[in-house]
């Protein structure tokens, strides 16, 4: 009688896992199932989802009324293409409710699968405006350095992060990009770049910019004051359009429902995905300005993926968002990660190690580490949104993590983050020790775990080389999340 495979060996025969080295693949860490901001593996491992997933779930994991909403529309139907002129109620409905939260004039959605074919298609739509202008020479796609738009032949090719792109050329052509937007970098030079390059290239030959409102993949890095409102100054002086990624920030990350808002950006495409469904079912909408369906008017749009506006998906994301709604996550995300950011700014600059360390929403592990820079609005808002649905009791995601290589540093943020006392000791100890906080690390017996998922085999040029799935929860935790219960609480900072 043969021995029946495990569930881990057949996904080594079977699976190839996105990002892991084809023919060399790690022990699978196979999820059972998820409550709120906890996970269980198959033997019953109770992990904290530190990072969101892939910053898709919201409204945390497992939620019986997002359920019951997609048996019921399975029930009663389960899919009819949305191509020509066919429509489902559930897709109509949530158009009109995203157009109500959409920022001005962005009334209109494209539906999608996911990110990368919502950026393939603000690239069509783009180019195919400016054809139907008669100017189909106006067709560049200005992106920036590190910036992450996806893995299609187009969305790929904005990507700015050279080796997620080797091998597989030839990519669209027509993509230029430009400096960084760090948090340090200057923005008038920035702008001045932007500047020179529609010089060089000549602005009647540029289609669109396209920007995450805060980079995400490419190292969480909130842009510096004053770059958005510029930039978009400038494009609107030569005419080029504005395609904006949401597909992170979207539906409440950075304390608005879209980042948009929260820089206060009038975007010709807005691309969002991932927690419009909080990633139940995957589903992602494209909001075009008036602006441009003015532009196509009269066009036919010959593009579209099969499943556009499922009507599981459309009834989920309903749901969902009526959750966010609520549960006021998103303002809550707003308030909570003000109190954060205070707290956090009141251990900066004290000279100790957590001013190496950045605060962010990513599950990456940047090379080489950056310096101290915290999302205001990202970081600590997804952080708030946690701190909020774990005080409500329904669970939420924490997405904040420490970007750092050393797990004890990324629990002592966790620590951190509730301005914990022992956080004090802990520096205190460090000081004891000369200020050598490396070793103090090594010393100090806190009790949280992290679970790291080592990739091997990457390239070291990448942005990250593993991946922090979530934090065991040990006994320390969980009285960090108790004291998360009491709202009498106060997150003081101490040490
Ligand atoms: C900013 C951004 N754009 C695009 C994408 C691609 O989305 P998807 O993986 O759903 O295709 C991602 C995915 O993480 C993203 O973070």
């Amino acid at each position: 009688m043969s021995v029946p495979a495990t569930l881990a060996e057949l996904d080594a025969a079977h699976v190839i896992h996105p990002h892991a080295v084809v023919g060399a693949p790690a022990a699978p860490v196979i999820w059972a199932r998820g409550r709120g901001a906890t996970l269980w593996d198959i033997d019953g491992k109770e992990y904290i989802d530190g990072t969101c997933g892939l910053w898709q779930c919201a409204v945390g994991h497992g939620r019986p009324e997002l359920a019951r909403v997609a048996a019921e529309q399975i029930e009663r139907l389960e899919f009819y293409a949305s191509f020509w002129n066919f429509a489902n109620e559930p897709s109509i409905r949530l158009a009109a409710r995203l157009a109500e939260l959409s920022p001005a004039g962005l009334d209109r959605v494209f539906f999608t699968n996911g990110g990368s074919e919502g950026i393939e298609t603000a690239i069509k739509l783009v180019r195919l405006a400016w054809h139907v202008q008669g100017r189909p020479e106006r067709n560049v796609i200005l992106s920036r350095k590190s910036a992450y738009h996806g893995v299609g032949v187009a969305s790929l090719a904005a990507t700015g992060i050279p080796p997620l792109k080797e091998g597989f050329g030839p990519l669209a052509p027509g993509f230029v990009h430009l400096s960084t937007p760090t948090r340090r970098a200057d923005a008038d030079a920035l702008v001045a770049e932007l500047r020179a390059t529609i010089d060089e290239l000549g602005a009647e030959t540029i289609a669109a910019f396209v920007g995450e409102p805060v980079m995400g993949v490419g190292g969480m890095i909130p842009p510096p004051d004053g770059y958005w409102p510029q930039v978009q100054a400038v494009l609107r002086e030569h005419g080029i359009l504005l395609i904006l990624d949401e597909i992170v920030t979207g539906y409440g990350r950075t304390g608005r429902w879209f980042g948009a808002q929260r820089y206060d950006l009038d975007a010709d495409v807005i691309v969002t995905a991932k927690a419009l469904t909080s990633g139940y079912i995957p589903m992602g909408a494209v909001f075009v300005h008036d602006r441009l369906v003015e532009l196509l008017a009269g066009t036919a749009f010959r593009h579209g993926f099969t499943y556009n506006g499922h009507p599981v998906g459309s009834a989920v994301a309903l749901a969902n968002l009526e959750i966010i709604e609520r549960e006021g996550l998103v303002e809550r995300a707003a308030s909570v990660g003000a109190r954060m950011l205070e707290r956090l700014r009141a251990v900066d600059g004290r000279g100790h190690p957590f001013g190496r360390l950045t605060l962010s929403i990513s599950s990456f592990v940047p090379k080489p580490w950056t310096p101290f820079q915290w999302a205001p609005f990202a970081g600590a808002g997804a952080l708030a949104a946690k701190l909020d649905t774990i005080k409500r009791g329904v669970g939420g995601m924490a997405t904040v993590r420490v970007l750092h290589e050393n797990p004890r540093e990324a629990a002592l943020q966790a620590l951190l983050a509730r301005g914990d006392r022992r956080v004090g000791d802990f520096l205190e100890g460090a000081a004891r020790l000369g200020g050598d906080w490396r070793r103090a690390l090594r010393e100090w017996d806190g009790d949280l775990e992290f679970h790291t998922t080592r990739v091997r085999g990457l390239d070291e040029r990448l942005p990250w080389d593993h991946f922090d799935v979530g934090v065991k929860k040990t006994g320390l935790l969980r009285e960090w999340e108790r004291a998360q219960l009491d709202e009498a609480t106060p997150l003081a900072v101490s040490g």
